[in-house]
């Protein structure tokens, strides 16, 4: 297992700057997932790891072994960094069979035909392919033929496996499959991972680490756990969550001794640690985490329905309480007439508070 860490990587394209300015460290055998809108810097990113892409500035370092540094001259070659490398679209060779496609790699190493051997096995069983070694790209479906990629990957044995966006072209269900299969995979190979993609249930689902990015900078690194239920600032509270976060603005107020954000119709419960009185702040809350009625509470927020949409599982609910615009999330089918009244209620600990100004999270 090894550590893969950046410093200071800068690259741009004439005047556009797709990576900025990154620090970021995977430690050994984590699974790391680069997640962020699209034309953030991703694969810019990604390509630089694998040396298919030269930085501007900056330095980068496979366990003890720099691979990059742009001070001191080194710019190691993709063939010789010993990382495994997964594009976004499976390029296969059409012409070749399955196990042509996996073992090319393999040959050009000059492995010994025994090994190549052992290694096309393995590597194909892992995928649940082994049936299909003669097979041509054009008589496999997607799924497998991402498989047959993903075996390839196994097959070369690196310790650092890159991934850019490995399951965009397969449907929903096999994508979940995919995803599963993924995991296991680098359980198994206790490979150092970096992953990239822009579906955040998969980085969700697969990470030890989600890094989010936007143009070219790290908005935050951190759990999945942290990056959903804290996040550093208003752009990752509103890139992650599906339905997205609900934002209200308000103004501090001290009531009783105690604070509040005001936000006109509604005003928020804050613990009493934060000093400066009138400052502009947003709150969020996330659809799921507000506690709903449909029979009348005390103290609670009336309110009435303007949407429901069940996804099966769920209903996303949209609801009015004066102007304000509430997104719920319940988990059951529901079925209710627009127009009928609902109560909800808000607890602290599930609000976060964020600087109008500078997006911070206060950490209130
Ligand atoms: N070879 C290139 N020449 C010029 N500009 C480029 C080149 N490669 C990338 N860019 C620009 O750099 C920025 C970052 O591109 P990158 O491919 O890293 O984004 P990404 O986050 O992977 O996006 P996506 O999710 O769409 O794949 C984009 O604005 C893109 O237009
Ligand atoms: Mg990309």
């Amino acid at each position: 297992m090894e550590q893969i860490k950046l410093r200071g990587i800068k690259k741009s394209y004439g005047k556009e700057m797709a990576v900025q300015d990154v620090d970021l460290t995977v430690n050994p055998g984590d699974f790391l997932t680069i997640l962020g809108p699209s034309g953030c810097g991703k694969t810019t990113l990604l390509r630089a790891i694998a040396g298919l892409e030269e930085p501007d500035e900056g330095e980068i370092q496979f366990g003890d072994r720099i691979v990059f540094s742009r001070k001191q001259g080194v710019i190691i070659p993709p063939e010789n960094r010993n990382v495994g490398f997964i594009f976004q679209s499976y390029a296969l060779w059409p012409h070749m069979t399955v196990e042509q496609n996996v073992t090319l790699a393999l040959k050009e190493k000059k492995l010994s035909s025994a090994e190549v051997e052992s290694r096309l096995k393995n590597s194909l069983e892992m995928v649940q392919l082994e049936t299909y070694r003669k097979r041509y790209p054009s008589e496999l479906s997607g799924g497998q033929q991402q498989r047959v990629a993903v075996s390839r990957l196994i097959a070369l044995q690196s310790k650092i496996l890159l991934m850019d966006e490995p399951l965009s072209n397969l449907d929903a269900k096999l994508r979940t499959e995919m995803r599963a299969e993924l995991k296991r995979l680098h359980r198994e190979l206790e490979a150092t991972t970096v992953y990239v993609t822009h579906d955040q249930t998969e980085a969700l689902t697969l990470s030890d680490i989600v890094v989010v990015m936007n143009k070219g900078l790290v908005m935050q690194s951190g759990t999945p756990y942290d990056i959903y239920h804290h996040p550093d600032n208003i752009f990752v509270a509103e890139f992650i969550g599906d339905p997205q976060n609900n934002f209200f603005k308000g103004q501090i107020v001290e009531k009783n001794g105690q604070l509040h954000l005001d936000c006109q119709e509604i005003v928020f419960p804050m613990k009493n640690r934060y000093s400066s009185n009138s400052r502009k702040v947003i709150a969020t809350v996330r659809p799921e985490n507000i506690n709903v009625s449909f029979q009348e509470q005390k103290d609670w927020f009336k309110v009435t329905l303007k949407s429901v949409q069940p996804t099966g599982a769920n209903t996303i609910l949209q609801v009015k309480l004066g102007t304000t615009k509430i997104t719920l999330l319940q988990p059951e089918f529901i079925r209710m007439k627009l127009g009928e009244p609902l109560w909800v209620s808000f607890d602290p600990e599930s609000l976060n508070f964020f600087d109008e100004e500078t997006g911070k999270n206060l950490h209130l």
